[in-house]
């Protein structure tokens, strides 16, 4: 449980009260009585406020506010307010203001605005974080620490420039090292003092999105980047849990966010949190995929929904509304795979500045008449419902998808072969067609031990680390089976192109030889045909993107390309490899293909789906104490018919028991214990 002071999904989210006038407060807490809000996040941008000058600090205004939360009922998620330095800060030390990539000093203004290698920053925020938890350690009413706030960025300052320098020592030893590395007698980058080298920015090495010359000092500098932000929120952690050692610090992540490795920051989380934003066009499968992927981070362990919208956003270029009973919906999609809390940004719209269109659980009519409060209202008296039953339970899947961040930085950066690759993209295709065949998957890192599932899947597995491949041959060899694509094993962890042939390390295991790499047009398509029926697949499919050009060296071939030069070359393989197999696909297949590859590939691994749902229903289930809860979630508008089989099940919400074949109304939900 994340904090047994509140044992129920917390329900509640960011609160700024600091915006507001006493008569609201009181509004406020009637309001979250009625909808049945228990936990406020508050003080996530309240640093001036805190620290009105250097030496001068005044938390009157937060006193006041977590006994008056704590008076009316309501836990606080309490941030630590550095998500935005103070103005007196930025203009009296201007190192915590960012360079961007321009090389541009920035001024004041914005937020998520402070550079991470900043004497200033961080000897202010570790500060300000020490002084919260020694204030309120004993406060009835703290519940969790919030960090900051969405983490990210980049910085191109001198301090970013000299600290680079010291990371790149501490990890290369020498310059010999490094060159050797990044291979710098390219263009005759060779460096001969540490001073030479300067940050990646488009003063130097990159331009555009993602362009660089030079991919060794462009990964490493996301490394580092990324480390040196994570180092900041370990500096307010530790500052915290001297004071606070048994309540738990999070921060909120982004999902997909490219720029942080969120695998590497989840060994400093007690519990991951993150915020979801999904527009009406985001398939429900990539929310879902990204829910797993944050739960993947700590291997299972629930995760809070720190923040999404009630009703909408302001920030994306359509923000429209969500439909009746979808925010319902998607609460419980978040619980379903994984979510111990539902949150909102934000309880009460605020009245200027670029938020005020945001959705919010009080709108600016100021009264609880809104559809928005009424579907709010409804879900609150639901999670009261719900106590403690889901708390704590975890999924049980056997089929793992690797996603790596490093790996997302290599891809992004490389130079060819086609534009068009996106690596969470093809990452998603295997998901979509798991999640529509309502296969339980978890979303894994590469350090994950693979050995909890039948099926490892790494698309795309571009940059093949140290290790690797030997983790992969052992879990083929004991049985498992495992899955990867074109454009895998060609790098190591600098891009340096691993020699002998592609797929470089991961030759031996999938038993294969890649000659070449053809970039397609976008519409430019080729053909995978069945060299025979392999249960639902026969005939020929679509593929696009990329081509590689496949000689088995002892993998038997499944399917050859059906056009170009190329044609009767292998593109679907399979090698056996001690007890297990290693499928290798060498293009990017069309749906149609990738949802029959994935029912055979269960079908062959013993793995069952949670049901038989029709399209638009998704599945998904938690377990705790021998009992198991399965989510069913009709995203369709209209009623679906649901076949439940010989099960029967008793509905949490409704307390009915169901068994052979029920309605499930349009975007409703079904919470079923199995009998
Ligand atoms: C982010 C931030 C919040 C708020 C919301 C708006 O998630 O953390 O402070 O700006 O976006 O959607
Ligand atoms: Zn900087």
């Amino acid at each position: 449980m994340i904090n047994s002071k509140l044992p129920k999904i917390w329900y509640g989210g960011d609160y700024n009260p600091e915006q507001w006038e006493q008569e609201i407060w009181r509004e406020d807490e009637r309001m979250f009585k009625l909808a049945g809000i228990d936990v406020a996040t508050i003080n996530v941008f309240s640093w001036a406020l805190n620290q009105p000058s250097e030496h001068d600090y005044d938390f009157a205004w937060l006193d006041e506010q977590m006994d008056r939360l704590h008076q009316s009922g309501t836990y606080v998620c309490l941030a630590t307010s550095t998500g935005a330095h103070p103005a007196w800060m930025a203009r009296q030390y201007p190192d915590v203001r960012r360079v961007d990539k321009n090389g541009h000093k920035r001024q004041f203004g914005g937020r998520h605005n402070s550079c991470p290698n900043s004497p200033t920053y961080r000897k202010y925020s570790a500060a300000i974080a020490g002084k919260l938890a020694e204030r309120y350690k004993d406060h009835p009413a703290l519940l969790i620490w919030h960090v900051s706030n969405e983490y990210g960025g980049m910085c191109y300052c001198e301090n970013c420039a000299a600290e680079f320098r010291v990371w790149l020592q501490k990890k290369y030893g020498t310059l010999e090292a490094l060159n050797k590395a990044w291979n710098t007698r390219f263009w005759g980058h060779t460096f001969y003092d540490w001073e030479e080298i300067v940050p990646p920015s488009d003063l130097s090495e990159e331009w555009g999105h993602n362009r660089t010359n030079f991919q060794g000092i462009s990964l490493d500098y996301r490394r580092f980047m990324s480390n040196s932000i994570l180092d900041c929120y370990r500096l307010e952690y530790d500052a915290i849990k001297q004071h606070t050692p048994d309540i738990p610090v999070t921060t909120n992540l982004m999902g997909f966010y490219p720029e942080l490795d969120y695998f590497e920051w989840a060994k400093y989380l007690d519990v991951v949190s993150w915020d979801n934003y999904p527009s009406l066009d985001t398939p429900v499968s990539f929310t879902a995929m990204t829910h797993d992927l944050m739960r993947g981070l700590k291997s299972g362990k629930p995760f809070m929904l720190m923040e999404q919208t009630p009703s909408q956003q302001n920030w994306q270029p359509y923000n429209s509304l969500k439909r009746p009973g979808v925010m319902r919906l998607w609460s419980y999609q978040a619980v379903a795979r994984g979510a111990d809390t539902v949150l909102f940004f934000q309880l009460r719209r605020s009245v200027g500045a670029c938020e005020k269109y945001h959705g919010a659980v009080i709108e600016h009519v100021g009264h609880e008449n809104t559809r928005v409060f009424r579907e709010c209202a409804e879900l609150g008296r639901e999670l009261q419902q719900l106590g403690d039953t889901l708390l704590d339970a975890r999924s049980q899947a056997k089929v793992g998808i690797v996603y790596d961040w490093e790996n997302s930085w290599a891809t992004d950066l490389t130079s060819g072969p086609s534009v068009a690759l996106d690596y969470v993209k093809e990452v998603h295709k295997f998901y979509h067609a798991l999640f529509d065949l309502n296969i339980q998957t978890d979303m894994i890192g590469v350090e994950e031990d693979f050995s909890k599932y039948d099926l490892v899947i790494a698309p795309v597995m571009y940059m093949v680390k140290a290790g690797f491949a030997d983790k992969v041959e052992r879990f083929t060899e004991a049985g498992g089976t495992f899955v990867t694509t074109f454009f895998s094993g060609i790098v190591n962890e600098n891009d340096i192109v691993t020699l002998g042939g592609y797929p470089g390390e991961l030759r031996k295991v999938l038993g294969i030889w890649a000659e070449e790499i053809d970039a397609l047009f976008p519409d430019q398509r080729n053909e995978i045909v069945m060299k025979g029926q392999w249960g639902g697949l026969k005939g020929s499919y679509e593929c696009g993107l990329l081509c590689d050009l496949v000689h088995a060296e002892g993998a038997e071939v499944l399917a050859e390309y059906g056009q170009d030069f190329y044609r009767g070359m292998p593109v679907l393989t399979r090698n056996k490899f001690g007890k297990g197999q290693a499928y290798y696909v060498a293009s990017s297949p069309d749906e149609s293909f990738m949802k029959g590859f994935l029912a055979n590939l269960c079908e062959e691994a013993g793995i069952q789906p949670l049901l038989a749902a029709p399209e638009g229903v998704e599945t998904a289930e938690r377990s705790k104490d021998g009992r198991s809860f399965l989510f069913v979630l009709n995203h369709n508008a209209e009623d679906s018919e649901l076949e439940l089989g010989g099960n029967k099940f008793k509905e949490l919400l409704s307390d009915a028991e169901l068994a052979g074949t029920t309605t499930i109304p349009g975007r409703g939900v079904l919470i079923l214990e199995r009998l």
